[in-house]
């Protein structure tokens, strides 16, 4: 297995240089994707949903093989046509692009010809719940005791409904706890409890919601109020 460990594998490190890459974690959730995948490292972790790298570069910073899948379309809010040339042009920057293995393809497609382990899942592309629930199936290629992370899990209508469905429909992900609305799934039976749990954060659920009806009114002094001080929808 080829050395992949980076010089400085720090969280800090890699946050350095992520922060300056436009996206949508915290770095309270980053520390959690590199302490996740720090304890895989050099093992495989998938990445659905790359955007601009901020999430890869943490990542692949640890020294995981990290399988970054993206189609790179650009008829949506934030897609560009040069997207996937700045995805890749932030890789190298941050010194990790040997590390990663980039499909231009969508979740499905990687998933459905893929035949080797995995022992990280990081959930964050389409944010519809059938997609959201198509992602979850790469979970399959995990073992016991492994690792999914969602983000989003309960600050986007698509994806709160699939895991409200997944929990429900299958006994495979054990609810951890969340960051922000970065869910930690690990695969296990849940219990009656556990599944309680990810129904308990519907109230937070609704707050962001409500945070996101009133950044759209231009109430920010309202959403302050709920102590969201962002002007960036709540994640
Ligand atoms: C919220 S962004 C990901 C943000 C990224 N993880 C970061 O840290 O900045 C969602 C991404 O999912 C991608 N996407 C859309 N459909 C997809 C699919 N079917 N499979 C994988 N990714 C998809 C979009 O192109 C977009 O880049």
């Amino acid at each position: 297995m080829p050395d992949r460990t980076p010089r400085d594998a720090s969280f800090d490190a890699a946050w350095r240089v992520a922060r300056t890459v436009d996206g949508w974690l915290t770095e309270a959730q980053a520390r959690d994707l590199h302490r996740a995948a720090s304890a895989v490292a050099p093992g495989r972790v998938v990445e659905i949903g790359s955007h601009l790298g901020r999430s890869t570069i943490v990542l692949a910073s640890t020294g995981a093989a990290v399988t970054a899948i993206d189609p790179f379309p650009d008829d949506w809010r934030y897609g560009r046509p040069d997207t996937e040339q700045r995805f890749r042009d932030h890789l190298a920057a941050a010194g990790v692009e040997g590390n990663v293995d980039v499909r231009v393809a969508t979740s499905r497609d990687v998933r459905t010809a893929w035949d080797d382990g995995v022992r990280l899942v990081y959930v964050d592309g389409k944010h519809d719940m059938w997609s959201c629930l198509d992602d979850l199936r790469w979970s399959a290629f995990l073992q016991p005791g492994d690792t999914v992370l969602v983000h989003d899990a309960f600050s986007s209508l698509g994806v709160t409904l699939a895991l409200l469905r997944d929990q429900t429909a299958t006994r495979r992900h054990r609810y951890v706890g969340r960051t922000g609305s970065l869910a930690r799934f690990e695969v296990a039976t849940p219990s009656v409890g556990d599944r309680l749990r990810v129904v308990g954060e519907l109230p937070w659920f609704a707050r962001n919601l409500l945070v996101k009806v009133l950044l759209r009114l231009r109430l920010r002094p309202a959403a302050a109020l709920l102590g969201h001080r962002d002007t960036a929808d709540p994640y």
